[in-house]
């Protein structure tokens, strides 16, 4: 380490990214105290486009990545650099530099030597969870005979693929922290998929699951019962009968009583909140909700308080506050029932508008007063009751 002036390392550092012959990465991450970046992360790289080299500077909020190319004499780096980020490592052929800088302002500098080489690729793939031709995807009608994601069926098959994304980090965190028991053969995570339609998301997390290691028993409900026997009759031609199932019954007044993990991928209106009571009232220490339309809150947003009526006197901008409130309510029940709870973007938007998942770990902690009367002031204020509060008779 040594301890060079914030000014020169930033100068080193523009040097070493000018040399786009032998630039590897950049990487800015990490925020400097009292300063706002303008992205938790940010990754540069070059890379070979049709016009030869171009820097590709790549942000993301947490969960989605967005890059834009500039000309190497076009990219913002010196802005990037003193943009307040606290670490910066830039790794080039011959080695990296990287640069923390501590909490007075002062930069801690680490030097190394591996050689390393350029990937220019512009278009890196994410890598895919789902093969196109993994027979269940061709059983449910994802993908065709010849084992091609149908284009009618692109949208679904990137939204079943995202919500695995995150159920396999989640499921991992939760059980290194004790809030799910390890899985075994003998005792196997269970998993309901609540309103699972064609169950191309039921399948495809008991498919991957499985291929991950992890034993599971899958169980699937809707209240169609057309729906149940095809898919029980793919599970069999697929010869996992004994590890999944599908039951035709109304989320609210299913058989079953237990699963660690309860899933809902866009269960319609209201059977979001009925998922949702499932899972309170079951005891399921996991929750992965994408909710479908709202129509519950909305019915009822009938007196605005004041000034809201800026955004209710539009209708569109009704419906997507009423959307958020029904979602807010929803997960700060969940948090007064014991649950730690988030909004996350599952997937991009492009391949759904309801692309907002309610990511919940039941880890039992005690309401607390002030959240409960928030609350109860959000409600006094809308002079609305959310469809689970009436489930759950709070
Ligand atoms: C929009 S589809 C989504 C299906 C599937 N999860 C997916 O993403 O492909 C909603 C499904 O929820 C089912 N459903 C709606 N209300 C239900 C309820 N109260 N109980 C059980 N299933 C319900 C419907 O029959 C339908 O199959």
């Amino acid at each position: 380490m040594s301890d060079q002036n914030l000014e020169a390392t930033f100068t080193e550092f523009e040097t070493l990214f000018s040399n786009t012959d032998s630039l590897v990465r950049v990487v800015l991450s990490g925020r400097r105290r009292n300063m706002q970046t303008p992205n938790e992360r940010i990754d540069i790289r070059p890379v070979a486009l049709k016009d030869g080299i171009a820097i590709q500077v790549s942000h993301s909020d947490g969960r989605q990545m967005t890059s834009k190319n500039y000309a190497p004499t076009e990219a913002p780096f010196a802005e990037l650099i003193r943009s307040g980020y606290a670490n910066v490592l830039l790794e080039h052929t011959e080695g990296s530099l990287a640069l923390r800088i501590t909490k007075k302002g002062e930069p801690l500098i680490h030097r190394e030597n591996t050689k390393r080489e350029q990937d220019l690729s512009h278009d890196r793939t994410k890598s895919r969870l789902l093969d196109a031709a993994d027979p269940f995807l061709i059983a449910v009608g994802i993908s065709d005979a010849k084992g091609h994601v149908k284009p009618s069926k692109m949208d679904k098959y990137k939204q079943v693929e995202e919500f695995l994304r995150l159920l396999m980090p989640t499921l991992t965190s939760a059980i290194s922290a004790g809030h799910i028991h390890p899985p075994t053969d003998s005792k196997p995570l269970t998993i309901v998929d609540l309103g699972c339609g064609h169950a191309y998301l039921t399948f495809a997390a008991h498919q991957y699951l499985r291929g991950q290691g992890v034993a599971v028993k899958v169980v699937g409900i809707d209240v169609r019962t057309a729906a149940r026997d095809r898919n029980n009759e793919i599970a069999r031609q697929l010869g996992i009968q004994e590890t999944i199932e599908f039951r035709a019954e109304e989320i609210a007044d299913t058989t079953l009583k237990h699963a660690d993990i309860s899933i809902a991928l866009h269960a319609c209106d209201t059977a979001t909140d009925d998922a949702i009571a499932w899972t309170i009232n079951s005891d399921a220490k996991l929750a992965l909700i994408a909710p479908c339309c709202h129509h519950d809150i909305q019915a009822q947003m009938n007196e605005i308080p004041e000034p809201w009526s800026l955004l209710t006197r539009n209708g569109i901008m009704k419906e997507r506050l009423g959307d958020l409130l029904t979602d807010a309510l929803r997960m700060q029940i969940m948090k007064l029932r014991g649950y730690r709870v988030e909004a996350i973007e599952f997937v991009g938007g492009e391949h759904t508008p309801r692309n907002l998942m309610i990511r919940a770990v039941k880890t039992g902690a005690a309401p607390d007063a002030a959240e409960e009367r928030k609350y109860d002031e959000m409600l006094a204020l809308w002079k609305v009751k959310p469809a689970l509060a009436s489930l759950l008779n709070r």
